[in-house]
């Protein structure tokens, strides 16, 4: 099929290359022409595993193309994927201006019968607004061409993009026309080599909420979870024993139960808000997923209250080594990362800060931690221990997790480690005569 997918974000790029790499002829359309012209080169402004060879390999084969016109990408296309972001607007709710801007352009310039797809995560009611606003531009033309606009919400988790698209758990389209949902399901197939079980088909609102509740559900686990951690601290109990204790209960499970330093990133923060939103705008208090949002807010800091208890309120004088930046392991994404909240605590307090990760430190340089002082970045996990008070560790990298705990003891001032990830054996770091702090475990 002809596709053209605009927004080249994260969404956008990945699914348009999966796509091309299935054998379509894929358009990618973005608006910045300095991001096109680099991914003509092969150049991706996101680090995700295993993206850049399949981009090069799927423009030598002449699957993938870039362009900022989008109307060009029309002339051929048989479904037009809407990626474009939904950041947050103040209130909390997706701001739509630029779903729209793609609408309105659709409308404007598409030539033949087109299959519009909304892959932004977008709140219940927009593919109706999608299509009002695309009629509203073919009625201006005197044009009659018809369209349907499918709802195909995007699950894919930051590091393990290419394989959640190209293995998808599942598939949701929502539509309300069968003739598109036949061509979706055919775009669909080479993913699903067994069995077409996976893809689950509903109706257009249906969809569009299923990604709200699907990351709700997740941030809930999560935020249940942290909650029984601070609790379990004060009873004298381990959280990562009772962890182990629920999840074999099937109904249950083990996944996503890992308590930490709270949940961040693009999607969970921003969608969790959405919902909320949403339901007030029903006059619905949306009372539980309220909670999720607190709890995960005051999670965020408590590492850093850890270390308050630890080495006092005043913190001037006390240097900290920081193992981790980005929000989760195997990206450089920093958005909503709790080691933002936690390092601007820290030095607030007076700390200075030496930090280490394995991808995120221009994002920490340029964007998240910009302005703040007192912070020193360095290319290893070791140079950052030098006359440092503690280690505090805020993202589980796979280089974390084995440490030369003999370095770390003889560099340190002296023998502490903050875990925000619990990545370490308490009882074998307590015989090495470290103080190991973590979550859910009193020290
Ligand atoms: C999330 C969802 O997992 C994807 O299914 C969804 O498609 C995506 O949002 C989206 O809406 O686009 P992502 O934000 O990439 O993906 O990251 P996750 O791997 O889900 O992690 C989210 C956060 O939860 C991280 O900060 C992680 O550290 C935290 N987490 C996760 C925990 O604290 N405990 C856990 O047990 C699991």
């Amino acid at each position: 099929m002809n596709l053209s997918v605009i927004g080249t974000g994260y969404v956008g790029l990945v699914s348009g290359t999966c796509f091309a790499e299935m054998g379509n002829r894929v358009t990618c359309v973005d608006v910045i022409n300095e991001k096109i012209e680099n991914l003509k080169k092969g150049v991706i402004p996101i680090y995700e595993p295993g993206l850049k060879a399949m981009v090069l390999r799927n423009i030598e084969n002449e699957t993938l193309y870039f362009t900022t016109s989008l109307e060009e990408s029309l002339n051929k296309c048989d479904v037009a994927f809407i990626a474009v972001g939904t950041p947050m607007g103040e209130d909390g709710s997706a701001d739509l201006q630029y779903v729209l801007q793609v609408a309105r352009s659709i409308g404007k310039y598409m030539v033949r019968p087109l299959i519009v797809v909304n892959k932004s995560t977008v709140p219940v009611g927009t593919a109706d607004k999608v299509r009002s606003v695309i009629l509203e531009e073919l009625d201006a033309r005197d044009q009659n061409i018809p369209f349907s606009v499918v709802s195909n919400p995007e699950f894919l988790k930051e590091g393990d993009a290419i394989n959640d698209f190209m293995k998808p758990d599942r598939v949701v389209v929502g539509s309300d026309n069968e003739k598109a949902t036949a061509k979706m399901r055919a775009l669909y197939a080479p993913f699903f080599r067994s069995s077409m079980d996976r893809l689950i088909t509903m109706d257009v609102r249906s969809a569009e909420m299923t990604k709200y509740v699907a990351n709700s559900m997740l941030a809930t686990k999560i935020s249940f979870m942290n909650e029984v951690a601070n609790i379990c601290e004060l009873v004298g109990a381990d959280v990562n024993k009772v962890r182990i204790g629920i999840g074999s209960d099937h109904r249950i499970g083990y996944s996503f139960i890992y308590p930490g330093s709270g949940y961040g990133g693009s999607c969970f923060p921003k969608d969790v808000k959405a919902l909320i939103r949403t339901a007030s705008e029903h006059n619905y208090n949306a009372e539980l997923i309220g909670a999720v949002e607190s709890v995960n807010d005051r999670q965020k800091l408590v590492i850093a209250n850890k270390v308050i208890s630890r080495f006092g309120d005043n913190l001037e004088g006390r240097t900290f080594s920081v193992w981790g930046l980005a929000f989760k392991p195997q990206t450089d994404d920093m958005r909503e990362a709790p080691s933002i909240y936690i390092i601007k605590e820290l030095v607030r307090r007076g700390a200075c800060i030496k930090a280490y990760d394995p991808k995120a430190i221009r994002e920490a340089q340029q964007f998240y931690l910009k302005d703040v002082p007192g912070i020193t970045y360095f290319n290893s996990k070791y140079e950052t221990l030098a006359d440092s008070d503690a280690m505090i560790l805020l993202t589980e990298w796979k280089e974390f997790r084995s440490p030369d705990f003999e370095e770390l003891k003889q560099q340190l001032k002296q023998p502490v480690i903050f875990d925000g990830r619990n990545q370490y054996n308490d009882i074998m770091l307590k015989e090495m005569g470290f103080e190991y702090y973590q979550i859910g475990k009193k020290e």
